[in-house]
């Protein structure tokens, strides 16, 4: 094994080779066909895109941008270095990590989901309690703008202070504000709040505020405007041809975490390596095409309409949830669409597991799994006190409990003739996030186009909205 391949994000299906309730290598290599035209159809969108031209109508809209995005702007950071996007964005978040020591990020959706995965994977756990200095000085960070609940927003605001006077760093506090329309209610509304109360902090320096306040939106938008009006010294654009939930590789996701100071190029270096292989690997060692032909092939001949994605790990529940968006969205259409559902283990074993185990056969489990902790392994541990009778354990450590835990289940799965299949990432850190963000975004737009659905655009989301809007203003 190489050790770049040590280093990738893998995806084994072969547990699911069984007869019955699984597949056949025979189901598998009729698809192969169908499944590279997909592939074929996924590029050349980005190609069609890359032209320039008119878009035909029944390809619209088209937000394949992401595909390449991680490429170019590594490329284009290394031709520019400061002057180019992700220079831009490392600097802006060094400028704003030395003025303040929390951060409000407001955004919903693709403009939210992502931040949050990245965040609750790759920084410590209790990250927002741990002193400035254990933090190695990134700020604490919090998020608004995800939902209208008055209450959790009243504790927000009481958590930056309510309008207090902020002198110092440490009392200091700022907002990236994330919206690619600019005019989605819910961040809209955080938005104006919490910029009342930022401003009333910072009543005797007022000219703090651009500094304080990073938005990163597309031009033009009501955003951009009100950025604008109040000076902001820098505003990100958003691509146009990335989707919402297609964009924790632009400056939506990536700004959040340069603040957090996670490696932004080593996310991006994964992502990358991803699309490469994607572009260049056959199926069979493909990723993102064997799991499309997985899910694909179970939900078509063993109505597996339920994608479980069991993450083996607390900081990965938020990835699941990101995937619950990239999936409900691309592919919740027209009537179809699997159903995604996240599943936190062993936590949930003791919830879902029994209906995973023994209820409907609707379900497809795909396991995420973390091969090596970033900590030193939590041993049991000898004791006096041996009531609990675990003694017999003491030598081993929380890695080997969880690894019995998912062999185990696996075993149980496999007596029970149930479906399941593994995501492996070597670590939970940016570089296999950056690959399975990729490998997901890539998966759901082939899926897309092998059973003929747009994956891109959302356009039920916008019924909910127009009555929302008419609803408010007393017309309904
Ligand atoms: O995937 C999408 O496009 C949506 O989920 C959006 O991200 C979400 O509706 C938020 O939109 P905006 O970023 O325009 O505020």
């Amino acid at each position: 094994m190489t050790d770049d391949t040590k280093k990738s994000v893998t995806y084994d299906p072969s547990a699911l080779l069984m007869e019955g309730t699984g597949l056949s290598q025979q189901d598998l290599s009729d698809l192969t066909p169908r499944l590279l035209v997909a592939r074929r159809e996924v590029l050349d969108d980005l190609e069609l895109l890359r032209a320039g031209g008119d878009v035909p109508q029944d390809k619209q809209p088209l937000d394949a941008a992401f595909i390449d995005l991680p490429e170019r702007l590594l490329a284009e950071y290394r031709r520019e270095g400061q002057a180019s996007e992700l220079g831009r964005i490392l600097s802006a978040a060094e400028h704003l990590k030395a003025l303040v020591d929390r951060v409000v990020v407001i955004g919903i959706g693709g403009s939210y989901m992502g931040t949050r995965s990245l965040f609750e994977a790759c920084c410590h756990p209790y990250h927002n309690v741990l002193s400035r200095e254990e933090r190695g000085g990134q700020p604490r960070i919090y998020f608004a703008g995800h939902n209208v609940d008055n209450d959790a927003s009243r504790a927000l605001l009481d958590v930056m202070g309510n309008g207090r006077a902020a002198t110092s760093t440490q009392e200091r506090w700022g907002i990236i504000v994330v919206s690619k329309s600019g005019g989605t209610l819910e961040p809209a509304v955080a938005f104006r709040q919490f910029l009342d109360a930022l401003q009333r902090s910072n009543s005797s320096t007022p000219e703090l505020i651009p500094q304080l306040v990073l938005p990163v939106t597309s031009r033009n938008s009501n955003l951009f405007n009100l950025a604008s009006a109040l000076g902001c010294e820098t505003i990100f654009e958003m691509p146009e041809s990335v989707g919402g939930r297609f964009s924790i590789l632009t400056a939506v996701g990536l700004l959040p975490a340069a603040v957090l100071g996670l490696d932004i190029i080593r996310l991006l270096e994964g992502a990358a390596a991803m699309t490469r292989s994607f572009r260049d690997t056959e199926p069979g060692r493909n990723p993102v095409l064997d799991y499309v032909a997985a899910c694909h092939l179970m939900e078509e001949k063993r109505g597996a309409n339920i994608r479980v994605l069991t993450v083996w790990q607390d900081g990965l529940e938020a990835c699941g949830l990101w995937y619950d968006q990239l999936l409900s969205e691309s592919l919740g259409k027209e009537e179809r669409g699997a159903t995604p559902l996240t599943a936190v283990n062993t936590r949930d074993l003791h919830s879902r597991g029994q209906q995973h185990q023994q209820g409907r056969r609707d379900k497809l489990i795909t396991n995420v799994v973390v091969d090596h902790a970033r900590r030193d392994p939590l041993p049991v541990g000898h004791s006096e006190l041996n009531q609990d009778g675990l003694n017999d354990l003491a030598d081993k450590a929380l890695p080997d409990i969880m690894a019995a835990a998912i062999k185990g289940t696996k075993l149980a799965y496999s007596e029970d003739r149930r479906p399941v299949a593994d995501i492996h990432l070597p670590r939970a850190d940016e570089n296999s996030l950056g690959q399975f963000y990729q490998m997901m975004m890539l998966a759901t737009c082939v899926e897309g186009r092998l059973i003929g659905v747009n994956p891109y655009g959302q356009p039920g989301v916008e019924a909910y909205k127009k009555h929302m809007k008419q609803i408010l203003q007393g017309a309904e």
